[in-house]
């Protein structure tokens, strides 16, 4: 079987637990593997281009810190797949984690089949059929209002299968620094407000949800708790577990994991719950790589470089956010020798990446690499304009390359029609 047919894509729209499951696929397959481990600036030169290259050890660096958490405060740590979809890596994170939280069918499947670990589902509104297809997969499942509470509550307690059901709250509690990114924000569609909660529809409710946070560290998950039990500790005694979301950024430098620790710990032992995390950063920070090329140099008012990478299509987090990527051995404009403004090869006008200075001119051919782009951005990318999809690639832990994925002409074809 070729990497292509194992997609996921071709599963079955609607699978129920009384059919066999798909067979767990075969070993990973990769299109190339280097005998012989390199530097990683020598990776930087090999892997095709454009390519996403993650660090197996810098993913299993933040694996070891979560695992951790996960053990001495007693909770469950989830991977949110929103972030982090990229199953190759997969094998490395169900050494560590205990399973995935899914936002869609589409993930759902991916950590059932992929992951084979523990899947939770949360979505802002399930529709009828993704519902009934995610249904037979899933351990817990959180409803974002108490109306798909009441819409599909019969058939969960019909299908007679053990899935543990939860309300999302909203605290309305501010921690985010972007709006975009706050999910307590004013008129927010994401969980029930104090106001809105329905106590007489608790019957069959086991836990409750939270997320407020994002990029967060623990003093503003202390926050947060307190908003939490002041605006709905009237109804934790009757839980069984409470989700904190996610938005902890547990695996960044200076984030206070002592403190993290005692928090769940005393919220556990306080409301004699289970406590759940589902980080999704914070497994993927840090972890890798976008190499993309410089293709043409050209000059209008300052000097510019087209790369083969676009930010519209291969980094959208970039232009939606919006934030600048940190690119390796580049400055801020004007602090090195040559500063050029990088350009997307997407024909949008604000396909900029962004202006940035080097200690040499750059030269078609030449390499650039985007920092930190294995959380969100792999995730987010399209095909718009068409234009050549990044290849996907994994330096393993003892420094040989393989190149997981490449992306071709029936690629771009089989989304659009
Ligand atoms: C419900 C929910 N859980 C978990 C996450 C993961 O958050 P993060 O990647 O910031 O840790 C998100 C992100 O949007 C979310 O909406």
């Amino acid at each position: 079987m070729t990497i292509q047919a194992l997609r996921i894509a071709r599963q079955p729209r609607a699978l129920r637990r009384d059919r066999v499951l798909p067979p767990v696929p075969p070993p990973y397959r990769f299109l190339r593997e280097s005998e012989e481990s390199a530097s990683l600036e020598a990776h930087f030169d090999a892997v095709p281009s454009p390519c996403f290259l993650l660090d197996e050890s810098l993913l299993v660096r933040n694996l070891e810190i979560l695992s951790r958490v996960q053990e001495e405060a007693g909770c469950t740590i989830l991977a949110a797949l929103k972030a982090v979809s990229m199953w190759s890596a997969f094998p490395v994170m169900r050494k560590y984690l205990r399973g995935a939280t899914a936002s869609s069918l589409n993930e759902v499947l991916l950590a059932k089949r992929e992951l084979q670990r523990d899947v939770h589902a949360y979505a802002p509104a399930y529709s009828d059929d993704e519902f009934e297809a995610i249904l037979p997969h899933v351990s817990h499942m959180t409803f974002n209002s108490f109306s798909q509470w009441q819409r599909f509550r019969g058939r969960v307690q019909d299908s007679g299968l053990n899935v543990s059901c939860a309300i999302r709250i909203n605290p309305e509690h501010k921690e985010a620094a972007v709006d975009m990114y706050d999910p307590c924000g004013t008129n927010s569609r994401l969980g029930v407000t104090r106001q809105e909660f329905r106590p007489d529809l608790l019957e069959g409710i086991e836990g409750l949800h939270f997320h407020a946070l994002c990029g967060c560290g623990s003093e503003a998950l202390e926050r947060t708790l307190a908003a939490v039990e002041e605006k709905f500790g009237e109804w934790l005694p009757l839980m069984k577990w409470v989700n904190f979301g996610g938005g902890h950024h547990i695996t960044k430098e200076g984030y206070d994991i002592p403190r993290l620790i005692r928090l769940v710990k005393a919220f556990r032992e306080r409301w004699n719950v289970e406590v759940i995390l589902e980080p999704g950063e914070a497994v993927g920070w840090q972890t890798g790589w976008l190499v993309g090329t410089v293709l043409d140099v050209t000059r209008n008012g300052m000097d510019v470089a087209v790369l083969d990478v676009s930010a519209a299509a291969h980094m959208p987090d970039c232009l939606e956010m919006p934030y600048r990527p940190e690119i390796r051995g580049a400055g801020n404009p004007g602090e090195k020798a040559h500063t050029y403004r990088l350009g997307g090869v997407t024909c949008l006008a604000g396909d900029v990446i962004g202006d940035y200075s080097f200690d040499k001119p750059l030269e078609v051919g030449d390499r650039i690499v985007l920092e930190d782009m294995i959380h969100y951005t792999m995730v987010k990318t399209t095909f718009f304009n068409g234009v050549k999809h990044p290849a996907i690639a994994i330096r393993d832990t003892e420094g040989k390359l393989r190149v997981v994925r490449t992306f071709g002409y029936e690629d771009f074809r089989s989304r659009l029609s």
